[in-house]
């Protein structure tokens, strides 16, 4: 039966491939069409984040909007992945009753017989199991959109950061074989996708089977990766500092289409709370790699990931995170105010930092932030950047929107056959959120990639 699909994302990158995964499964087995309009759908689908508290709400908060809904629209389907499902399992429906479908970041594949089951029995169904690798077996060839993808090369996480979830949500970590994400990086580099980055919560302790039997680590994938034609440039995220070994550091050296930039979560700057994290590192760990990675790809930008009001964070261990953002020189990064998760280790210790410590410092690392981001920003007007054309821009119709190198968005006059290409960008303005340019001799860059 033909009908349509609503789907709603919350959450990270990974999140974002499972919902396109979502959307082709259910295209191929029922024939599904995406709508935008979840007021227009027949199976309304959340895929959820519970990194933190505000993210699980907003979840709850939607699927209250829709228990209305299931009583005027006979039929409908709803139903709710990712990470909130695969945390509450059956513990969802005591929250919200009439949610049929409960599937989890590994089980998307299973949605066809899942969704035929509840349309056969008013039994809700449930399947939040971690069946290994078998989730990746199972999709539709990758169909791209545009001229980047996203690939998962693993699932899951073997770390023990204590304040985090994703360990419980995703489970341990498991790696795909090379061969597979290489025959999913060419599928997509046929259909003209020239920008891919990899994808796993630690994406640097990949460990996946190469074609020798062996074990190939990320760096090794990364040249793999770098070998499929149309591979013009290379990212991976999230990396964790641990794991950025010497040997993947030296790959800068060898591929020059791994991008020029990093997202690389420090979380703190006091070796104290990473301890109590235990993220394995300290500060001046930290540094060194920064410093590594500099000496082997000079101009190397780096973006962050910060927790403030830790327990225990104290004003002198604050301080310290932002001593290291002045070291560093972050481009634009992302801070959180610390979220206590069920189940977690760092939930079973009291949250002492008051909220308004938090909030404050919140602001000020912000702040800071935004102030580095911007210095960065502002240092590349007059440069040429290679951007790669992404998509018509949101606010003027004659422009186009890409990113450059070091994944700062720059919008352009150029006409829309330049889509999908690379274009050199001289950066004239260095706005809050974004950077404008004028293409450099457009022309002739056309005849030279066409
Ligand atoms: N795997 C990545 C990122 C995981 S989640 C890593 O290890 O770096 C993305 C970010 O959410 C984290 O980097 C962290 O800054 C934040 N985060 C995770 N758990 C959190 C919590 N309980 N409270 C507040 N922020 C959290
Ligand atoms: Fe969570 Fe730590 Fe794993 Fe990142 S490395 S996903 S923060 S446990
Ligand atoms: Fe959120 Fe799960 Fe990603 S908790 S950040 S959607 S792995």
């Amino acid at each position: 039966m033909a009908g349509k699909l609503y789907v709603k994302t919350f959450g990270c990158q990974m999140n974002e491939y499972d919902t396109d995964k979502i959307r082709a499964v259910l295209a191929r087995s029922h024939g599904l069409a995406p709508v935008d309009d979840p007021e227009a759908a027949d199976v309304l689908l959340l895929n959820t984040c519970s990194i933190r508290e505000k993210a699980q709400e907003k979840v709850f908060s939607l699927l209250g909007r829709w228990k209305g809904w299931k009583a005027e629209r006979p039929g409908l389907v709803i139903g709710v992945g990712g990470c909130v499902a695969s945390q509450e399992g059956e513990a969802l429906r005591e929250r919200a009753p009439w949610v049929d479908l409960v599937f989890g970041p590994q089980t998307l594949h299973r949605l066809p017989q899942m969704l035929d089951a509840v349309r056969l029995t008013p039994q809700p169904v449930i399947d939040v199991s971690f069946p290994e690798i078998e989730k990746f077996d199972c999709l539709p060839e990758p169909r791209a959109d545009g001229p980047t993808a996203y690939v998962s090369v693993m699932e899951g996480c073997s770390n023990a950061c204590t304040y985090c979830i994703v360990p419980m949500t995703r489970g341990k970590a498991v790696s795909r074989p090379v061969a597979d994400v290489v025959a999913e990086v060419t599928a997509l580099t046929v259909q003209g996708v020239r920008e891919v980055t990899l994808l796993g919560q630690n994406v640097d302790t990949y460990r996946g089977r190469d074609a020798q039997g062996g074990i190939a680590d990320l760096g090794a994938l990364l040249a793999e990766v770098a070998r499929v034609p149309g591979v013009e440039r290379l990212r991976y995220l999230t990396s964790h500092p641990q794991a950025m070994s010497r040997s993947l550091i030296a790959r800068y050296a060898e591929i020059p289409q791994l991008v020029g930039h990093l997202h690389l979560p420090v979380q703190s700057g006091s070796d104290r709370v990473l301890k109590l994290m235990r993220r394995g590192y300290t500060a001046a760990d930290y540094l060194e790699k920064v410093e590594r990675l500099r000496a082997v790809r000079p101009g190397l930008t780096l973006s962050s990931d910060f927790i403030v009001g830790f327990p225990g964070e104290s004003d002198a261990d604050f301080q310290a995170t932002l001593d290291l953002v002045d070291a560093v020189g972050f481009d634009v990064s992302f801070s959180f105010m610390f979220s206590a998760r069920p189940g977690t280790p760092a939930a079973t210790v009291p949250d002492d930092v008051p909220l308004e410590v938090k909030k404050a410092r919140l602001a000020e690392l912000q702040a800071r932030l935004t102030a580095s981001a911007q210095a960065i920003a502002h240092g590349l007007v007059g440069t040429t950047q290679r951007v790669l054309a992404e998509r018509p821009a949101r606010h003027d119709a004659s422009e186009l929107a890409g990113r450059s190198e070091n994944n700062l968005v720059v919008n352009f006059p150029a006409p829309r056959d330049l889509l999908g290409r690379f274009v050199d960008v001289r950066i004239t303005e260095a706005r809050p959120h974004s950077l404008r340019g004028e293409p450099v001799r457009p022309t002739l860059r056309v005849a030279a990639v066409g």
